[in-house]
């Protein structure tokens, strides 16, 4: 069926009903920039130009867009089982097959798997399951929890709690969640300038957990949680050391740390999640975003055994869990989520992602010198061009190259001054080298 309004149709009015996320709504609505369909790494745009995905969509098309094996699957999916809920008393196969295969890939004993619908949905679930494993094994007073300045882990109030991103949270600071602290962020620029992989400089910061641990006692924190790689704050790569430090911290203190690999997960990294790369594993995942390819919303939180164990076993008899979403392992997500699997592991997409990341690197860096540029940084398949702010005028700059990027056929994304560029896994040499090619030119534009 086609949509009754067409994109290069669309005036003014049509646009004003739909208020839009993390948008300026009235600049945008001025000048919309508007996506009409995908396919491989590229968008077309409501002017029928291509436009170079350097962004996955929004860190989800891991797999490239337009994968007929997914439509296909949610086709059939949902033509077959529309809905039925995946929880509530009553479940599906196909939720269950898709748990067995997110446990398969989840390092170490990372063997249960709560769906949800988004990154946000799975953050305030992780929290929630920390408080329960906590309550379950007669620690009801650990009840702390433990972020990180920059961190970004949705917009739900759980996530903006333990979330760092000071304007996400500046409106609600009033009715966050309490007995929230944050250890600083690692963005050390002055030590680590244009780092490639991973920055030498850092691994004394997560020492402030000790800090923390020694100003509420480490028997009151129930979880830690951070993103392996910060990706909206503009790619902050951890340093050497950091998370190995991190997790040795909460091991001495049997405190739960949760990676949000919203991002980082299904292959960004070079591995199918960043806990694996870096050799560190966490007691709870979040994921979301690659896990359907973006195709359809999907979230996850994996836990370790024996939370799960803990939990249910803590219940003497009835529900265990008090928590979940109607739309929890939703049939044609479950499908999604499948053919997604499906994919990575026959085409190799997280050793394809590690093997395109050197190259990916070398394009980046080579924007070093390039007018107001002050930093270049990367891991895996991810990266980051941070700009000089125009005085007076932050983040002016950042969204000039966007929008310039944008009509001349590239998609990168924004976070104040800083550019990220993270594209399908399946981009070649070439694209990247178009893409860089692209970004630099209207960096120069911005100058
Ligand atoms: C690390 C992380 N956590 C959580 C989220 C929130 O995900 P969603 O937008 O699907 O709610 C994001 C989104 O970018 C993210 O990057």
């Amino acid at each position: 069926m086609t949509p009754t309004m067409t994109a290069p149709a669309l005036r003014a009015t049509d646009l004003e009903a739909h208020w839009m996320p993390f948008t300026p709504n009235k600049a945008f609505k001025q000048a919309p920039r508007l996506l009409t369909s995908a396919k491989g790494v590229h968008y077309t745009n409501a002017d029928g130009q291509q436009v170079l995905d350097g962004a996955s969509g929004l860190w989800c098309v891991n797999a490239g867009h337009g994968r007929e094996e997914i439509v296909q699957a949610m086709a059939d999916a949902a033509r077959t089982l529309d809905y039925a809920p995946g929880g509530f008393q009553l479940g599906h196969p196909l939720g269950f097959e898709a748990a067995k295969r997110v446990a398969a890939l989840a390092p170490g004993d990372l063997d249960h798997v709560f769906f949800t619908n988004s990154g946000s949905e799975s953050v305030d679930t992780a929290l929630k399951i920390a408080l329960a494993y906590w309550q379950s094994v007669g620690q009801p007073e650990r009840v702390r929890f433990v972020g990180r300045l920059k961190g970004y882990h949705g917009v739900g109030f759980g996530g903006i709690s333990v979330g760092g991103i000071e304007p996400n949270r500046r409106a609600y600071a009033r009715q966050l969640l309490p007995h929230v602290d944050h250890l600083p962020h690692t963005h050390e620029l002055a030590e680590n300038w244009f780092s490639r992989g991973q920055p030498a400089h850092g691994a004394h910061l997560a020492d402030a957990l000790e800090a923390v641990i020694a100003k509420h006692g480490g028997g009151t924190i129930a979880a830690v949680i951070v993103e392996p790689v910060s990706g909206s704050a503009g790619v902050l790569v951890p340093p050497v050391g950091y998370l190995e430090r991190l997790r040795a911290i909460c091991d001495a203190h049997g405190i739960l740390l949760i990676f949000d690999e919203v991002i980082t997960g299904f292959g960004r990294v070079g591995t199918t999640f960043a806990a694996e790369r870096f050799g560190v594993t966490p007691d709870l995942m979040t994921i979301a975003k690659g896990l359907t390819n973006g195709t359809v919303p999907m979230g996850a939180v994996i836990a370790r055994g024996k939370i799960y164990e803990a939990v249910v076993n803590a219940a003497a008899s009835g529900i265990e869990f008090f928590h979940g979403y109607t739309y929890s392992a939703h049939p044609m997500a479950c499908a999604a989520a499948i053919a997604t699997m499906d994919i990575h592991a026959r085409e190799g997409l997280a050793a394809r992602s590690r093997a395109t990341e050197g190259h990916f690197e070398q394009a980046i860096h080579s924007l070093r010198g390039f007018p107001n540029v002050r930093d270049v940084r990367n891991f895996g398949l991810m990266g980051a061009v941070e700009l000089e702010p125009r005085e007076g005028k932050p983040g002016a700059r950042g969204l000039d190259v966007h929008i310039d990027c944008f009509w001349k056929g590239a998609l990168v994304r924004i976070t104040g001054d800083t550019l990220a560029i993270a594209p399908p896994l399946v981009i070649s040499r070439e694209q990247i080298d178009q893409l860089v090619d692209i970004l630099g030119a209207a960096i120069k534009r911005a100058a």
